[in-house]
């Protein structure tokens, strides 16, 4: 199937809304992702036809609520090469990030042991380790990034030795697409384990947990065209049986007794309490969605628009774009300043012409310490954005520039 980004924004019935009497550019798919028909239709038809609790009842509507919860746990782990075992519902990626750190990290990080992480981290992917670290009494070990937002060669070794390495797959403000596989192969010489955020890369691009060979892999259901609380862990299943539960309760358990309790398999062992159902149907549809789009094409379509507005926005007198400077080692977010102007100025006043942008640290304060950089504006594109948006933005820019300077 051909891409055609008219036919797609057809899904997308937000995308026709007017805002401060301006159509809507949705420039902060970062944050989260419009949702398309598709997923709202499924979430409804759930509620309509089906609602159910799931794993519990012996009624017809149990018993199709289950499927479907199953089902999409099937598509969201084709999704990724992984198998539906490997796969855990949580709320949110911040969610699967810390269930790790307090499953995997609590039953074997130790006094002295060395955890490494990136710079570039959400604070999702970073706090629970510094966290885990003090507890522990366990060395932090952070890899830095050279003046264009890469992690350079020199800086791998820090990865050896450690016990686990919490590193982000392609970063929230830089765009910036870590070599995971390689990561993991210098992790893993040392019996080491890798943990990868990939919520910024999995709606971007093809994701293979397999080929990536990590241990965990963390992602977020609305930023993938999905609903709102529903993430996932995908872990392999021999250390997701190793591990300890995370919560306990219903569904969790196989057996009950006074004094004792015998765990579920996984994924239910890490799955106690009613779960979100239609989160998890509404996300499955998401998957099926991207994948009969394509991923390929996906991230064609996205970097394209990203040189493109690299190219437009770079052109701007005294406004910085921060990381890689090559499209292709980066997804379609490009966070930046205006000499003179703050980021938060800069977004209200986008906003009266009806064009959505983040500005702030995006949960990455260390990462502008470090660069030693003021709390950026940050535009972030998906699979219906278009180079006339663009177009629209870079006007409106100038505008603010000399409305503000
Ligand atoms: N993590 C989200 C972002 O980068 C909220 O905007």
């Amino acid at each position: 199937m051909e891409f055609n980004v008219e036919k797609i924004r057809e899904d997308f019935p937000i995308l026709k809304r007017q805002v401060n009497g301006h159509p809507l550019i949705y420039l902060d798919n970062g944050a989260t992702s419009q949702k398309p028909m598709q997923v709202i239709d499924a979430i409804c038809d759930y509620y309509k036809n089906h609602n159910a609790n799931v794993h519990r009842g012996i009624h017809k509507l149990s018993e199709e609520s289950t499927m479907m919860y199953e089902e999409a746990r099937k598509e969201i782990a084709q999704f990724i090469n992984a198998s539906p075992e490997e796969i855990i519902f949580t709320k949110n990626a911040s969610e699967s990030l810390n269930l790790v750190a307090k499953t995997y990290g609590e039953a074997n990080i130790k006094n002295g042991d060395k955890i490494a992480t990136t710079i570039m981290e959400h604070h999702s992917g970073y706090i629970p380790w510094v966290a885990l670290a003090e507890k522990k009494g366990a060395k932090l070990d952070v890899l830095k990034v050279d003046g264009e937002g890469i992690i350079p060669e020199s800086e791998y070794p820090k990865l050896e030795g450690a016990k686990i390495a919490s590193i982000v797959h392609a970063s929230n403000v830089l765009g910036t697409i870590n070599p995971a596989r390689e990561f993991g192969k210098i992790i893993h010489e040392s019996g080491g384990k890798i943990l990868i955020d990939g919520s910024q890369s999995v709606p971007h691009m093809k994701v293979d947990v397999k080929e990536m060979d990590c241990d965990f892999f963390a992602f977020t259901g609305h930023k993938m065209l999905g609903p709102t609380g529903i993430g996932v862990l995908y872990g392999k299943k021999e250390l997701l049986e190793e591990m300890p539960p995370f919560l306990y309760g219903g569904d969790m358990v196989a057996d009950a007794k006074l004094n004792s309790f015998k765990w579920a398999e996984v994924p239910h062992k890490f799955e106690a309490g009613t779960p979100n159902v239609a989160g998890v149907i509404g996300l499955g549809e998401a998957a099926r969605y991207l994948k009969n789009v394509g991923m390929d094409k996906v991230r064609n379509h996205e970097l394209s628009l990203l040189s493109y507005a690299m190219e437009k926005l770079g052109a701007v007198e005294g406004l910085t774009i921060y990381g890689p400077k090559e499209a292709e080692k980066r997804t379609g977010v490009i966070a930046f300043n205006i000499e003179g102007i703050s980021s938060i100025d800069l977004s209200s006043f986008l906003d009266e012409y009806g064009i959505a942008l983040r500005s702030g640290y995006h949960c990455a304060q260390p990462l502008h310490e470090e660069l030693k950089i003021l709390p950026s504006a940050r535009a972030s594109f998906a699979l219906y954005n278009t180079k006339a948006e663009i177009d629209s933005l870079v006007p409106r820019i100038e505008e603010v520039k000399k409305a503000l300077s």
